[in-house]
């Protein structure tokens, strides 16, 4: 059925109505463009991280996990270049006031909105800056990062002499990062705070070409492993204008969101700028010594760098669908099963018969051990299994009058909404080889 007809609207109002994603400060009007993850989005966020952490860091012997702190030394951000160079260029409306970003505007001169005259660009630092301590006098002036990437630089050294690793090697971290964005907007996929998942990975100068390939498509790949629908993901390699101040050259892995082809991820051959720039202005010896060969050199990097909040966002837009039952639309968010937030579903087919209820709790309690379980009895049967639907949950175990005599349940299947009668006995061992095949 088709769903892109106010895609966007409609996603937001499940997040909301399902408590995956709630505007921040609501009671007080809201803080725009600032969003709070609930119950749902928490679980759904923390499955998106730990897959991104699994495939990253368990599943390889090349990668380290990290996990840095978001304030730093204000001359980390000197020696990255961010206090010179990341700026966004924006331009006020004479008449309507509004405030652009001069990169998304057609014509710089005149207001998109109400053609109105507008200023020339001006540049604006991106990052946000605060205090350390009690005087703010200036002395103290610190920033919140624009990217998790810094902690990791600034611990090469840590690394290198604790964990001796040998090239090419990485390391990984998923952190908050603030960025003082002009225009943000399209829901959670421009926003001022925001959650990263980034590797660092280190290589030989010379391999650094082919290992940006290697990454571009090993990251591509974890997408489409999760789920997201081939047509709706492409490769987009920068243009030499759009490189950021530390880039060679950088890849964008992009999602077909309702409001456009947009990015989810940059994969880029950031060179030896990082290590070079913090040896010299940390005056530390941050190069390489290859053992074999005895040489000294300072690494290349290549960096995948992906947003959690975007991630979220695309594997709910792509998961999201309405199939006509009857008379009936049935929403149904078919994420994938290691991202769905809950696996398994509980519910009494009658709430008012004790007998069924205990024994629904019982099997709840039971699942609970092994799978994210919740027991579920706050209306109707039909309510209850569109509720589990809305918020992508894999199996709706109900208990009925007959569960009593013969010790089975019906177990129905999200995506193909067939049922199975399963002993009681058997369940987990059913489920098991469901949620792991
Ligand atoms: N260390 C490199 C770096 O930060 P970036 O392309 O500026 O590169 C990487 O950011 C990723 O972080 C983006 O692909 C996007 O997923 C996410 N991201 C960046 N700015 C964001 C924002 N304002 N809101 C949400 N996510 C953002």
């Amino acid at each position: 059925m088709n769903t892109n007809d106010n895609l966007m609207e409609k996603i937001v109002s499940l997040c909301k109505r399902r408590g995956f994603i709630f505007q921040s400060s609501e009671i007080y009007g809201g803080l725009s463009n600032t969003w709070d993850y609930g119950p749902f989005g928490v679980e759904l966020k923390n499955n998106v991280k730990s897959a991104w952490w699994k495939a990253n860091v368990y599943d390889r012997d090349d990668i380290l996990g990290m996990d840095a702190a978001i304030l730093m030394h204000p001359k980390v951000w000197e020696a990255s270049g961010h206090v010179d160079n990341f700026y966004d260029l924006k331009s006020d409306c004479k008449s309507c006031k509004k405030r652009f970003k001069v990169a998304d505007l057609k014509d710089p001169k005149r207001c998109p909105e109400c053609k109105g005259e507008l200023t020339q660009g001006r540049p604006f630092n991106l990052m946000f800056k605060t205090h350390q301590g009690p005087v703010e006098d200036g002395t103290g002036l610190i920033y919140l990062r624009p990217e998790t990437a810094q902690g990791m630089f600034v611990n090469f050294l840590n690394i290198l002499d604790s964990k001796h690793p040998k090239l090419p090697f990485g390391l990984a971290q998923i952190g908050k990062a603030f960025r003082n964005e002009v225009t943000p907007g399209n829901f959670t996929f421009r926003t001022r705070e925001f959650e990263q998942m980034e590797i660092e990975y280190f290589v030989k100068p010379g391999e650094a070409d082919k290992k940006l390939e290697e990454w571009i498509d090993y990251r591509f790949n974890w997408y489409l492993n999760l789920g997201i629908k081939k047509e709706n993901l492409r490769k987009r390699p920068h243009t030499k204008d759009e490189l950021a101040h530390y880039a060679k050259a950088c890849t964008d892995i992009e999602y077909n969101f309702p409001f456009g082809w947009s990015e989810l991820e940059g994969i880029a051959n950031r060179t030896d700028f990082d290590l070079k720039q913090h040896a010299q202005v940390s005056q530390k010896e941050l190069q390489y010594f290859d053992g074999t060969t005895k040489e000294k050199f300072y690494p290349y990097i290549i960096e995948p760098s992906g947003g959690v909040d975007r991630s979220v966002l695309a594997f709910l837009v792509d998961a999201y669908d309405e199939e006509k039952v009857k008379d009936d639309v049935r929403v149904v968010v078919k994420l994938n099963k290691d991202l769905a937030p809950i696996k398994v579903a509980v519910l009494p087919l009658l709430k008012n018969r004790p007998e069924i209820v205990e024994l629904a709790k019982r099997i709840a309690k039971d699942l609970k051990k092994c799978f994210i379980t919740v027991y579920d009895d706050t209306a109707s049967i039909g309510k209850l299994y569109r509720r589990q639907d809305e918020v992508g949950t894999l199996y709706c175990v109900t208990v009925d009058v007959q569960s009593l005599e013969d010790k089975q349940v019906t177990v129905r299947d999200r995506d193909t909404m067939l049922q199975d009668r399963i002993g009681i006995d058997n369940l987990k061992k059913y489920l098991w080889e469901k949620l792991n095949s």
